[in-house]
């Protein structure tokens, strides 16, 4: 078997990560990867702000909001991770990008139902010079 080394350690783990959805890939993989990473999760809201608030118990997160879009206008975000079903995927990733305020985003795959929404997901993300 070939044992790669592992990944570089970022340089910073106080960024502030924020999570849109609170299901299993969330709840089961993202969130268990960040802890032990020593990420720091500040932020999480759900379509259903019970479940985004039963997970943000479970794994320490500080601040629940109220909704995607409450999410979205939080300033002090840094990075966003989208885990929702794919065609739901491109309304949050335009949302942000039209609010600026992620530095980066992580989306599932698929990123979309079809390619050329998925081109869009992309085409979105360019700084706006670049589009
Ligand atoms: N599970 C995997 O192994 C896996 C692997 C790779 C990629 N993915 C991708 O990641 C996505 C999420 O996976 P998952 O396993 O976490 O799914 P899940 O357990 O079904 O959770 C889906 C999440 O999306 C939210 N959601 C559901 N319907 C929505 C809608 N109409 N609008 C906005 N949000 C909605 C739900 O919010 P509420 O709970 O608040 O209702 C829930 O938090 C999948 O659809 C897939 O594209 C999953």
């Amino acid at each position: 078997m070939i044992e790669f080394p592992p990944p570089p350690r970022p340089r910073k783990l106080d960024t502030r990560i924020s999570i849109l959805g609170s299901g299993f890939i969330v709840n089961d993989c993202h969130l268990p990867s960040y802890r032990a990473a020593g990420f720091n999760v500040a932020a999480i809201a759900s379509r259903n702000s019970e479940n985004a608030s039963r997970v943000a118990a479970a794994h320490n997160i500080p601040t629940v909001h109220p909704s995607f879009e409450a999410l979205l206008d939080d300033t002090s975000l840094e990075v966003l991770d989208i885990a929702v079903p794919p065609q739901h995927q491109l309304a949050l990733i335009r949302a942000a990008c039209a609010r600026g305020t992620a530095k980066a985003i992580l989306a599932q795959k698929p990123l979309a139902l079809n390619y050329a929404d998925a081109v869009t997901a992309v085409e979105v993300c360019a700084p706006p010079a670049s589009r």
